[in-house]
């Protein structure tokens, strides 16, 4: 059997298992089993397969079809250009929070700032990327999770950011150390945001595989935003930026939320490139 034979029938394998994208996902796999990237998969396109490598393969894509979304089978994500790894034990990153990324570092280009929170850090690519495109900033990475907090550490290293980043377990920002009141910069967040009682509209690979502890919350979903909204301000220094990812459609009620708590200025609904509001960001006064 040669390398294109194995994509092909691995193709139309997740293709009758319902895999949204079976083409990309084939291809991953193989690469991944193979160890090669992509310019050498076509220069083995024609070569033939390994034995061993083709049972593995089919493992892997049975697990695929099984369900198993295909990043943590392959244990890597690419977030702001960044290959983060990762496990069960934390959300895969999405794409959508580089918006989140994406203003934070353009605020804190615009208006200085050093010491960085990020709130429910998972697999650290918030806080890693921050410090890895903001060579002078230090960030406090906070998760309820231990395990997440492993997995954050092991790519904070990988990225060349540890001596930056202090990382701290427990809720929300509880934890912080308690002289840092007062003295942060910016606070980025992407809390879990979708209501428990709509855990039916999402994917089986969303809801066997990914932590529930990352992506539930009772009531509306904007739980967390609220307790962030209110804690807020004994962290930030005045002026000092609150920016937190929500899911589509509860921007006008955090960003209610915000105006209702009083304190805090230039209150924003940042759209993603498709129109969707996905940040609430705001300024403590
Ligand atoms: C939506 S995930 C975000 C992970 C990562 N920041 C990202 O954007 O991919 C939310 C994270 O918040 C953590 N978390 C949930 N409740 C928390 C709490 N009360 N305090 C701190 N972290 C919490 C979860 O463990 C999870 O890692």
């Amino acid at each position: 059997m040669t390398t294109k034979d194995a994509y092909l029938l691995g193709r139309d394998h997740l293709k009758a298992a319902g895999v949204h994208e079976p083409a990309i996902e084939a291809e991953m796999l193989l690469r991944f089993v193979l160890g090669i990237d992509r310019a050498q998969l076509y220069t083995h396109w024609d070569g033939t397969i390994a034995a061993a490598a083709w049972e593995q393969y089919r493992a892997r894509l049975d697990e695929r079809a099984g369900g198993r979304p295909v990043h943590y089978i392959v244990g890597e994500r690419e977030f702001m250009g960044l290959l983060f790894a990762i496990d069960e034990r934390v959300l895969i990153p999405r794409p959508d929070t580089e918006l989140l990324v994406e203003h934070v570092v353009a605020w804190v280009r615009d208006h200085g700032g050093s010491r960085l929170v990020d709130v429910g850090t998972g697999s650290g690519c918030i806080a890693v990327s921050l410090a890895h495109v903001l060579p002078h900033v230090t960030v406090y990475a906070a998760d309820l999770s231990p395990d997440a907090l492993d997995v954050a550490r092991a790519n904070a290293a990988r990225h060349g950011v540890i001596e930056r980043i202090h990382f701290v377990q427990g809720d929300l920002m509880r934890s912080l150390p308690p002289d840092l009141a007062g003295r942060i910069d910016a606070v980025a967040s992407n809390p879990p945001y979708v209501p428990r009682d709509q855990a039916f509209l999402l994917s089986r690979e969303i809801t066997a595989f990914e932590p529930e502890q990352a992506i539930f919350v009772p009531g509306d979903g904007t739980e967390m935003h609220r307790r962030l909204i209110e804690m807020a301000p004994r962290w930030l220094r005045p002026g000092g930026l609150l920016a937190m990812e929500v899911g589509a459609g509860q921007a006008p009620t955090v960003g209610d939320a915000v105006e209702d708590a009083g304190g805090f200025d230039h209150v924003a609904l940042l759209p993603d490139p498709v129109g969707i509001e996905r940040v609430v960001s705001a300024t403590l006064r």
